[in-house]
């Protein structure tokens, strides 16, 4: 089936599992330690499908999914990791046609999940102090996502020092995310939700401290998610040596109105 196209990203993974993304484009050629694929070839074989190299190895051909594009981006600023943006979205609630605030931009990586799941209804707009980075990220969510971008806006700014409209959902990525907290009086709809990402426990302790002193944030929760690999190989069946161990907690808060 011929489902992918040049100037479209895929996957290509060989005999060792090992996975490179590339972009095809017309007379490309994908190099390795074992041979060459033309770009035309991957193309013919289709998204799922195989190709083999001038040496008879055999490449596995797929789409680019989030998880494979946002692994892969040349970074300047820490993404958050998918398993992370996963709960982040489940906790947050996010469905089609909500309007939601986001800061920072970084690398594009939670606007692109936001996106998608906004399917191109409601809102999504991205605040950012780094212009540098507003343009890059730009350019990585336009490259991936192109589809679902007519509903999102990013906005030069310090998210610290306020912002514009009344959101259903805030997802913050900032250092001091307890500075964003007085401007939920009239930002965040009564019932929204507030789901921010925190690298160390003292950030998350000062951010706690601040949802609690204003009154008028409700079902709080404070966690991290560890994933643990398995190894299923025969009768090798146990976990891996390595792990995705800490990478940042997860706060979440809902407000409400102060009696
Ligand atoms: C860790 S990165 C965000 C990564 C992003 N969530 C992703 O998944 O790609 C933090 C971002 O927040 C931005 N930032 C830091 N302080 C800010 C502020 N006060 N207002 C707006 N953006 C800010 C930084 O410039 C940077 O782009």
């Amino acid at each position: 089936m011929k489902n992918i196209n040049y100037g479209d990203r895929v996957i290509l993974i060989d005999h060792k599992s090992r996975r490179h993304m590339v972009k095809l484009k017309e007379t490309g050629r994908f190099s390795s330690q074992y041979g060459f694929i033309d770009h035309n070839d991957i193309i013919e074989a289709g998204d799922g499908g195989t190709a083999k190299t001038n040496k008879n190895f055999r490449y596995r051909i797929f789409s680019t999914t989030y998880t494979d594009y946002v692994m892969n981006l040349k970074r300047k600023a820490q993404i958050i990791y998918p398993k992370d943006t996963a709960q982040m979205l489940m906790e947050a609630d996010i469905y089609p046609g909500l309007h939601v605030l986001e800061s920072g931009i970084g690398q594009g990586a939670l606007s692109m999940a936001l996106l998608r799941a906004l399917s191109n209804q409601g809102k999504l707009i991205t605040y950012e102090i780094r212009e540098d980075f507003a343009e890059q990220s730009k350019k990585f969510i336009d490259d991936f996502c192109n589809d679902f971008t007519e509903i999102h806006e990013i906005k030069l700014g310090n998210i610290y020092e306020g912002f514009e409209g009344t959101y259903d959902r805030i997802l913050l990525d900032v250092p001091e995310p307890w500075h964003v907290i007085e401007h939920t009086e009239n930002g965040l709809v009564n019932g929204g939700l507030i789901v921010v990402y925190i690298p160390t426990i003292l950030q998350v302790k000062k951010y706690v401290d601040t949802l609690k002193s204003v009154g008028c944030f409700a079902d709080l929760s404070t966690f991290e998610i560890i994933k643990r690999p398995w190894k299923v190989d025969g009768l090798s069946v146990r976990p891996e040596m390595w792990m995705y161990n800490h990478s940042a907690f997860i706060v979440r808060a809902r407000k409400t109105s102060i009696n």
